[in-house]
Parts: C-alpha cells; structure tokens; sequence
C-alpha cells in the first residue's frame, strides 16, 4: 500500500498525474470515475490540462462506479448526468459507460456490465473516494471482499449525506456499485480523502485492522493501491 500525504493545493495536481500516467502507459485505457466532492477539483484540473492541450483523454474509456436508483436517465442528481457535467462533457474522452438502474432485470444488467469490463480488457485504473461509513462506490459497510457489481441497500449515512447531491422529498433506498472483487481487479487503485471531516474514516480505514464493515479497509491489499490525503484527511494518523 502506497501513502501520500500532500497540502490541499497540491492534491487535485497530485491526483491528476497519476491518471496521467496511466494515460500515457497504454494505447487504450480504461478508467472507473468516481462523483462526489472529492475529485472535483481533480476533474477541474483535468480539465485545465486538456484545454491547455497538456493531455489528452481520447484513448480514455471511462466506466461509472456506482449510481443511485429510482432515478430516470435525466436526472441530474444521476452519477452518470454528475460526472458527465464535471468531466466528460469537458475533456476529449470519446467512450464511457454506466450501469443502467432502469434496466428491467438489473441482476443481467450488473452481470452485463462485469462482462463489458472484462471485454473491453478490464480496469487499469479504479479512482475512489471514501464515504464518512468507509463505503467505496456503493459497497456499504459489510460488504464482501469478492462482492461483484450488484444491487445494494443504501446504509442510513449514506441515506443522510444523499442530501447533498439534492436528494430532499425522499431518501434514496438502492443503487448499484462495483463491487470489492471487481475493483481488487482493476491493475491500479487510487483512492482520494480530502478534508478533516475525512480525518476520522481514513485511520480507520488505514490503521484499524482490515475489515468488510470499513469497505475501504479491504483495498488495503491490493497490489498497486495508493492512498492520497492532503494533510487534512491524514490529520490524526
Ligand atoms: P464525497 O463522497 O467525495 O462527496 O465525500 C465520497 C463517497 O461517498 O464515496
């Protein structure tokens, strides 16, 4: 396992030369984007390189790593509508796919996306945020480490914090994640904590033993993991 702590202004530039690297390692690339609030200024400074023709993400295939359910193609709280208005639709990137949650039989549809992962020649990169219960994706606290894409029941932290991405009448109930299994696959995973409100989940996550109620725990073991905090999420390690 790989650790590197860096000041909050280096870390969108810090995370942003990995993917680069990965980029320019293989004619074709595939890469799990996560949403949320933590690779904003990544995909902000992602953005920046492409524009100012530094990168370039054409030979990027992009893969979703979770979605919410209950919500039509649309909506805008989608993570599939999120990352395409913070990345996609701002850089080269040409292909990307997503897990559909109106598929109508969403068990063919989870094992339809794991085939079109391993035909498309599997994940070279898995970037992943850490949810305030150590969940990655959807993988909520529990989850198994030879979990495969599937449907979830959203735990109530998750239910909670849904809030901010406008979720209000209502709580969302499912989504669909890539499961532990699927991305322990992936050939290289980046996880991303910035934020002191981060500080308290990321010990857990990298010093408590290795367990499935801290999903994020169990990447611990991966072959090519890194962890990047800025020095606020890293706070009490
Ligand atoms: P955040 O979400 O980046 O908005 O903190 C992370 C997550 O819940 O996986």
């Amino acid at each position: 396992m790989n650790l590197l702590v860096v000041n909050s202004e280096k870390f969108a530039a810090t995370a942003a030369d990995h993917i680069e690297a990965v980029v320019q390692s293989k004619a074709k690339v595939n890469i799990c984007f996560p949403t949320g609030d933590t690779p904003k200024g990544v995909y902000l400074e992602l953005e920046r390189r492409v524009r100012h023709g530094m990168l370039s993400l054409k030979n990027v295939r992009g893969f979703g790593l979770d979605e919410w359910g209950e919500l039509k193609d649309d909506n805008p709280i989608r993570c599939s509508s999120r990352i395409r208005n913070d990345l996609y639709n701002r850089v080269d990137i040409e292909e990307y796919y997503y897990v559909n949650p109106q598929a109508f039989d969403m068990a063919e549809e989870c094992k339809e996306y794991e085939r079109l992962i391993q035909t498309k020649g599997g994940l070279h990169l898995s970037m992943l945020g850490i949810g305030l219960n150590g969940h990655v994706g959807f993988n909520e606290p529990g989850s198994r480490v030879d979990s495969r894409t599937r449907v979830v029941k959203l735990d109530d932290t998750t239910k909670r914090v849904s809030e901010k991405y406008g979720w209000k009448q209502k709580q969302p109930i499912w989504g669909v994640t890539l499961g532990v299994g699927t991305l322990l696959e992936s050939e290289k995973v980046l996880i991303l904590a910035n934020g002191r409100h981060k500080a308290q989940i990321v010990q857990k996550a990298i010093e408590d033993p290795v367990t499935p109620f801290v999903p994020v725990s169990l990447l611990r073991d991966h072959r090519n993991v890194t962890f990047l905090l800025d020095t606020e999420a890293a706070f009490l390690l």
